[in-house]
């Protein structure tokens, strides 16, 4: 980027993980739309080809401006790595306003930065909150709500979440769900039969994904999970794109060994999703995934004790289980008559990304 752009870029996105991309793609495209001069910071938190580059090219967004290239390590230096990188760069770019996205440490590490420097922050898919402080996550959502000028919230429980916070609550505006219009958007490109044969699927098929500290980073808790999702696969064949994280303890655990069992590297998002929408069931402890299965009428079952998305389980097809629930309730949910139940939250209508354009074009005086 030359000088004079630097100088126009007044809005900075600040991206780092998968989930960050899907949420961030609508609220770019309608921030064009509106002229804004914005900027593209890729912290580099995620950086294999499959994490991040796909996510670019398939959901059309621009190529990042720069990337910190911070990559893993402990959430210490992760997230000291972090601010440090992001520090120079607004300090270089002097924006007017910093948007970060959902509950990653980018999303923390960026909203303490741009505090510290008073230049404002608006954070998309603010107020969720699963009420765990063991979960990274929450650490991450709390305190980013704390630092932002704009808490834009994705359900209608999130607005009591942040008053009784002592959230200002004129900070505070229902957007609805940018996560919902990248899926409404690409839905007609969501092809099963061509994902099912890519991978050699079956045509009826569990998909699962397990990615949570929780649940995969001690070996004796994984070797426990790999158990159960072998006793999934004992009532269908269980189809499983393995994040990064995990990957060690599940195999070391014998994930593959079972002949139902499809262990699959991570998908970019247009296959991942066809394979979603054309699941049985969803076994999960993703959050994004809660939510998509919901819009897409497939029953989820959420590996967890809680949820920060309970409007997922009052709406949508979302239920929570513990390790020793999820073989009889996939049972259960594989007896379920598809889009059973389900209700369309408010606003997770494909207008999410236009309504966060228009209060930060508000906000900024434009
Ligand atoms: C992060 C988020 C989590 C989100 C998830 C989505 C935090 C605290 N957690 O978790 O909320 O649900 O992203 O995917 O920000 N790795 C790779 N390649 C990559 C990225 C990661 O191999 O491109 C491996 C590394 O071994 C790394 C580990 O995955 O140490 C964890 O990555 P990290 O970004 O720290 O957290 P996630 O588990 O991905």
């Amino acid at each position: 980027m030359n000088r004079r752009e630097i100088v126009l870029a007044s809005i900075v996105h600040v991206l780092g993980a998968r989930p960050n991309f899907v949420k961030a793609a609508p609220v770019i495209d309608a921030l064009r739309a509106r002229g804004a001069a914005q900027a593209v910071v890729h912290t580099g938190q995620h950086y294999d080809e499959r994490m991040s580059e796909i996510f670019f090219r398939e959901l059309g967004l621009p190529e990042p401006d720069v990337n910190l290239g911070v990559g893993s390590g402990s959430h210490a230096a992760q997230t000291a790595a972090l601010m440090i990188g992001l520090e120079a760069e607004f300090l270089a770019r002097t924006p007017d306003l910093i948007v970060v996205y959902g509950d990653v440490n980018s999303t923390i590490a960026a909203a303490l930065v741009a505090a510290k420097l008073h230049i404002p922050v608006a954070h998309v898919e603010a107020g969720l909150r699963s009420f765990d402080m063991t979960m990274p996550e929450e650490v991450n959502r709390r305190l980013t709500d704390q630092l932002s000028d704009l808490c834009l919230v994705t359900s209608p429980e999130a607005i009591g979440h942040l008053a009784a916070e002592g959230v200002p609550t004129g900070r505070t505006h229902l957007v609805g769900n940018p996560m919902i219009d990248t899926l409404l958007k690409n839905l007609d490109h969501f092809d099963t039969a061509a994902v099912r044969a890519a991978h050699g699927l079956p045509e009826r098929y569990v998909l699962a994904t397990v990615h949570r500290p929780a649940n995969v980073d001690d070996p004796a808790t994984a070797a426990a999970l790999v158990k159960h999702l072998h006793g999934v696969a004992d009532l269908a064949d269980l189809v499983i794109p393995v994040h990064p994280r995990g990957r060690a303890n599940l195999i070391a655990a014998g994930l593959d060994t079972h002949p139902g069992v499809h262990v699959l590297e991570p998908l970019g998002y247009i296959d991942f999703l066809a394979a979603v929408r054309g699941a049985a069931t969803v076994v999960t402890d993703s959050g994004g995934l809660q939510e998509e299965t919901t819009i897409l009428g497939v029953p989820c079952l959420t590996i967890r004790p809680n949820t920060e998305r309970p409007i997922t389980i009052t709406h949508g097809t979302n239920r929570l289980v513990t390790f020793d629930d999820l073989v009889p309730q996939t049972r259960k949910a594989l007896e379920t008559e598809r889009g059973e139940g389900t209700r369309k939250p408010p606003l997770w209508d494909g207008a999410a990304g236009p309504r966060i354009a228009d209060v930060i074009m508000e906000f900024l005086g434009e």
